[in-house]
This record gives C-alpha cells, sequence and structure tokens, in this order.
C-alpha cells in the first residue's frame, strides 16, 4: 500500500478516535479520496478499527455510493426514479453515453469518468437530475449533458462547472437546488426564534412535553404515522442512563425531497425538535442521518449545530436547563433506501450493512448501541418544535378528523406546479390537484412506490391518516403515461434497493417485476394477473421489514385501481397457440451478452 494511502486511513481513523462503530465515516473518507475502496485499504481499515475484514467489506459491497472496484476520477450518477424519467433522463442518458463514448455502467477507457444511474437523489422536482462528485446537477436535456461531459472530459473539475455564487451559506445552498417551497404553512415553515421552543415552550418539567405531545396526537410524518408521544413516553420509561435521539434525514423514496427543503430552510427548528425529545426522554447524544445523496447541504446543517453550540442551545445546561447536556452529530449515509427502515438506520449508525433488525426489540427500547433510541422524521421534530413554541391551539384548528395541522408534500411529475407544498391535512386529492396544477391527472402516486397508486374514482378522498396517507411523495401522472411501465419502474426500485437478507424480498419482488414484463410486452396470460395478486400478498405479509411489507403495492395498487389496463395488454386466447412464452431471440441476445460471444443465429432472422 502506498504510503499516502497508509496516512490517509491513519488520519481518518484518528478523527474517529478508533471507534470502530464509526466505520461508514472512516470508509466514506477513503472513498472521497481515492474514488474506491481498494482490497489494501480494507485490511488496513479492518486493522485499525479492529474489525473482521468481512464486515468492512460487507459495508463497501453495501452502499451505492461505496465502491470495491475503480471508478472513473469524475462520477456521473443520473437519477433512476420516475419523476425524472417522465422529465426525460432517458435522453439525457443517451446524450451523456454519445458524448463519453460509454454505455451506463462504464468508465471511459482512460478511467477518467464513469457513468450509471443510481436510484431517486431527492431532486424530483427539478429533474433530470444527476450527482457528479456529489454535486447537484438539475434540469438536465441533451445538449447540457453534452456540454458538461464535453467540459469533464476537457479536464474541468465539478466544482467548476456549478455557478459560483457569494453570499451566506444558504444562498450558496439555495443556488445549487432551489429548495422549491410552493406554500409556506404556519408549522413547519412558520416563523419562530431560535431556542423559543426549549427555552420557554418546553418548560422546567420534562414529563409535562410528552403530555403536550400526546394531547396534540402528534403523529410522526415519516409515512408510518406512530403516535410521537406514545413513542417519547416508551423511550422515557425504558430504564437507563443515556438515552440517544436520531433524526431520520435518509429520505429515499422516489418522489420524496421535503426534508431536503426542510434541512436547508429550517435546520433550527429540525435540531430544536431534537432537543425538546431529548429534554423529555433523558437523552445526551443525538444524531442526524442524513442520505449521503445530500452531503452538499451538510455544510448548512453543521453550520447549525455549531450556532447552536455557540448559544447555548446545545451542549452543557443547554437552553438554560441545568444539568441537560445534549450533543448532536450528523452520521452521512451512503446511498441505501433501506437505511431509512429504523433499525437499518441503526444497524449503518453502528458501522454494518443497512439490513433492518429483528423486533422486538424496538429502538425505543434498545437501539442504537443498545441504547433507548428515539427515531423520528426531520418533519416530525419540525412540528414537535412547533407545538411547544406555539401550542397545540394554533395547530388545531387546521386539517380534518383526527389529522390536525399541517403536513409537507413533495409533488412532481406531470402538474404546473411541482415543488414543496405545506398544506393543511384533510384537502381532497382532487383539491390538492387543483392547487399544484395537476387537473388533468389520470392517476397519483400517493406516498411514492410504497404507498397506492390512485385514479381518478378516488380522487375525492381526503389526505389525512384516516384516508389517503402519505409521507409526503406525491406523484402525478398526467394522460398518456403508461401506468404498467411506472409499475415496473417502482418494482426495478425495489428489486434494487432489497437488502436481500430474506426470500420473499429478495426473489418476489423480482419475479413480481418479471411477470409484469411480460404483460408490458404483451406476453401475458389472464392467469398471471392473479399470479401476481398472490404473490403480492405473499410478498407483503412473509417479509421481514417495511420494504418488503409494502414493495409489491405498485403492482397490486395499480392492479386494484387499473385492471383493465392490465387486461388491455394481455394475449388473447386466439393468440395463445401463435403466441410463445418465451422469447428466444432475446434470450438468446442476452445469452450472447453475458457470454462476450458474437451473435450466430437468430430465430427471426431464419
Ligand atoms: C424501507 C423503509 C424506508 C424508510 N425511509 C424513511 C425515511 O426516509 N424517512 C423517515 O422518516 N422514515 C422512513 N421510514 C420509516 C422509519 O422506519 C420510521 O418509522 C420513521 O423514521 C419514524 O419517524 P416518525 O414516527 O417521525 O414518522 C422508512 C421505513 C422503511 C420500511
Ligand atoms: S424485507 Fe427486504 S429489505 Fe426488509 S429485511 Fe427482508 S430482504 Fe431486507
Amino acid at each position: 500500500m502506498n504510503d499516502q494511502l497508509e496516512r490517509r486511513i491513519a488520519s481518518q481513523i484518528e478523527a474517529v478516535r478508533g471507534d470502530p462503530g464509526r466505520l461508514m465515516d472512516v470508509v466514506r473518507g477513503v472513498q472521497a479520496a481515492e474514488g474506491w475502496v481498494s482490497p489494501e485499504a480494507i485490511d488496513r481499515i479492518a486493522a485499525g478499527l479492529r474489525l473482521p475484514r468481512v464486515q468492512v467489506r460487507g459495508v463497501v459491497t453495501f452502499y451505492h455510493y461505496f465502491s470495491a472496484r475503480p471508478r472513473g476520477r469524475v462520477d456521473i450518477r443520473l437519477s433512476d426514479c420516475v419523476p425524472c424519467r417522465l422529465a426525460g433522463a432517458d435522453r439525457v442518458a443517451a446524450a451523456f453515453e454519445r458524448a463519453l463514448g460509454v454505455k451506463m455502467g462504464e468508465t471511459t477507457h482512460d478511467g477518467h469518468v464513469s457513468l450509471a444511474w443510481t436510484s431517486c437523489i431527492g431532486l424530483c422536482d427539478h429533474g433530470p437530475a444527476a450527482l457528479i462528485d456529489g454535486l447537484p446537477f438539475l434540469r438536465l436535456d441533451p445538449a447540457k449533458a453534452e456540454a458538461l461531459a464535453g467540459r469533464l472530459l476537457a479536464g474541468a473539475a465539478p466544482r467548476d462547472l456549478v455557478p459560483a455564487v457569494g453570499g451566506s451559506l444558504l444562498d450558496q445552498v439555495r443556488a445549487l437546488v432551489p429548495s422549491n417551497v410552493r406554500a409556506e404553512g404556519p408549522v413547519v415553515f412558520g416563523s419562530m426564534e431560535r431556542g423559543a421552543g426549549l427555552r420557554e415552550g418546553a418548560g422546567d418539567r420534562t414529563d409535562q412535553v410528552i403530555a403536550r405531545i400526546k394531547a396534540a396526537s402528534l403523529c410522526g410524518r415519516g409515512g408510518a404515522g406512530f403516535p410521537t408521544g406514545l413513542k417519547w413516553a416508551f423511550a422515557r420509561q425504558s430504564p437507563g442512563e443515556r438515552k440517544v435521539i436520531v433524526c431520520n434525514a435518509d429520505e429515499g423514496e422516489p418522489g420524496t425531497f421535503k426534508d431536503r427543503a426542510i434541512l436547508v430552510e429550517r435546520p433550527g427548528r429540525v435540531i430544536e425538535g431534537m432537543t425538546i425529545a431529548a429534554w423529555a426522554v433523558g437523552a445526551q447524544e443525538g444524531i442526524i442521518y442524513l442520505r449521503g445523496e445530500y452531503d452538499w447541504l451538510k455544510p448548512l446543517v453543521q453550520a447549525e449545530i455549531d450556532a447552536r453550540l455557540e448559544a447555548g442551545l446545545l451542549g452543557p445546561d443547554a437552553g438554560g436547563k441545568p444539568g441537560f447536556h445534549f450533543e448532536v452529530r450528523i452520521q452521512s449515509g451512503a446511498g441505501a433506501y433501506v437505511c431509512g427502515e429504523e433499525s437499518a438506520l441503526i444497524e449503518s449508525c453502528e458501522g454494518r450493512r443497512g439490513c433492518p433488525r429483528h423486533r422486538p426489540p424496538f429502538p425505543v427500547q434498545k437501539g442504537y448501541r443498545g441504547l433507548p433510541t428515539v427515531v423520528n422524521n426531520v418533519e416530525t421534530f419540525c412540528v414537535a418544535a412547533d407545538l411547544m413554541h406555539r401550542g397545540y391551539a394554533s395547530v388545531a384548528r387546521l386539517g380534518a378528523g383526527q389529522s390536525r395541522g399541517t403536513k409537507l408534500y413533495s409533488v412532481s411529475g406531470d402538474c404546473a406546479r411541482p415543488g414543496v407544498w405545506e398544506l393543511p391535512f384533510g384537502l381532497t386529492l382532487r383539491e390538492f390537484l387543483e392547487v399544484v396544477g395537476g387537473e388533468g391527472a389520470i392517476a397519483v402516486q400517493v406516498g411514492g412506490p410504497s404507498g397506492r397508486l390512485v385514479p381518478p374514482a378516488d380522487f375525492e378522498k381526503r389526505l389525512c391518516f384516516e384516508e389517503l396517507a402519505t409521507g409526503g411523495s406525491m406523484i402525478v401522472l398526467g394522460p398518456g403515461r403508461d401506468l404498467l411501465e411506472v409499475a415496473s419502474a417502482f418494482m426495478g426500485f425495489f428489486v434494487e434497493e432489497s437488502c436481500g437478507w430474506c426470500v420473499p424480498c429478495r426473489v418476489g419482488n423480482a419475479l413480481l417485476k418479471e411477470r409484469l414484463d411480460r404483460i408490458r410486452a404483451g406476453q401475458g396470460l389472464p392467469e398471471d394477473l392473479a399470479y401476481l395478486d398472490e404473490l403480492g400478498e405473499t410478498v407483503k405479509t412473509t417479509s421481514r421489514c417495511g420494504l418488503g411489507q409494502t414493495s409489491p403495492n405498485p403492482v397490486l395498487t395499480a392492479l386494484r385501481g387499473f385492471r383493465s389496463t392490465f387486461e388491455a395488454r394481455l394475449l388473447r386466447d386466439r393468440d395463445r397457440g401463435r403466441q410463445p412464452d418465451f422469447d428466444l431471440a432475446a434470450a438468446l441476445r442476452e445469452a450472447e451478452r453475458v457470454q462476450g460471444r458474437a451473435p450466430v443465429f437468430h430465430p427471426e432472422e431464419a
């Protein structure tokens, strides 16, 4: 191993004080500096952190943004998500391929530039979008892609290709990615002085904080809608001197980017909510798990942590509360949707592959490093801070039924006003579409791929926990969109993102996609619909974590809402004898590709 790499790894290990739980940070450092993590680097990291080599290699091979093989010095990753595809990502991919002379997934022959698809990067309102060496490039089109590729091949650094902007850190981050907040509601985006919720609102009695959160019926905004007060109460009751608060900022569900806007526009409120939670449950340590794709906004969040330490809102006697010591650090992810699942997230924070844990015990009992741990969504912490600051009365007048207050939506797809919207709970989907300019929609994907594809017949349903619950992703699909193609793309996402631990999810999703694609290709049989239904339900009920328990939803909800669209693509009985189920020519081409052989004989040429 060369001396430079040796020194680099030693300094990374020193930076985390030799803590093996901080493996992710060490690997990230090596990946960023070297462009890959070589076998020698893996050996050295394992020895330095006193970890089994297999654990280090397991981590390097698990996360999309780590690589055990050399990549180009410049790394282009084009977002492979439905909103970006609707906006023309395929044409952008073709332009990059032409200009670089490589296919997606390849590196230029001089080892300079790598080009690849990557799962949704949270820039769906600015698509087609790409990350180049982690920097965001928005609203790409073929001409822009060719120009970018040309400059990169000529030796320009990605940093030189983003516009230089002066001003504050916030100005610079906003110039990289406009937050695109279309409606600022009073709860998350309303104004609040730094520390107001913690100093006065949270008061002296920790038990009263939880009572107030419970009284407001605050439910988590990360998708599952679990009551926040109950979660905090469980953590408070869990025995132990040391407890942990984790902010889940891993939003990776395609079509979701509301947390991105909150972290840029209101990072203080997120940390305020975390600090209030820590005060209520008796925690000392806070972690913001920030998805690797949002590295470009990390300095802004770090600056807010520093400012709050300076202002006495973090650290010893935080918020003027004697004996209350709370600190927050950022843990960066490295590209793995499953790490949004709270126990997988904790595994990742501890330096392992993001494989979900068996539950119980739940994180509130035994979470990060075995300590009682509260995991909440970015938005949930903001709402908690607002509740402490302004009280429940100001929120209660908004919303419908049990769903009070506001919800943030990430809106993308075929609508006039994509972006982030803070709206009161309880709008019907039809009213929502009018607000965002998506009146002509033929369907809306509510809650991302793990949610449901809602047909026009259900547009009178209300957006709230009781009817149409959503973590926030709203993808509008307009006339002419192929809903089976959309469902297939979502299934491809789950196939890619399954951690592979359990068979129903690892194999079942691939089988669902394969059968769906057969129908798309006009080769499906009527019995395939029952097969999809049955297999989908099996995957849902036998998978270990929320990923597999929801991954068949694109197929199942499309089948329920749009059965005639499937039926129209099926082989009719009279065609059965003539149409082969098996595409021999395609299979031969695939075999030739895998073997690297030249074509010999193709049945369609015979
Ligand atoms: C595959 C998968 C991905 C998830 N991704 C996220 C995420 O990105 N952000 C989030 O807050 N919750 C996510 N969740 C839900 C979390 O496990 C957890 O319920 C949530 O962070 C709790 O916060 P809340 O109660 O404030 O909603 C995900 C769950 C699954 C199964
Ligand atoms: S359901 Fe899928 S993602 Fe979840 S543990 Fe099983 S294989 Fe992993």
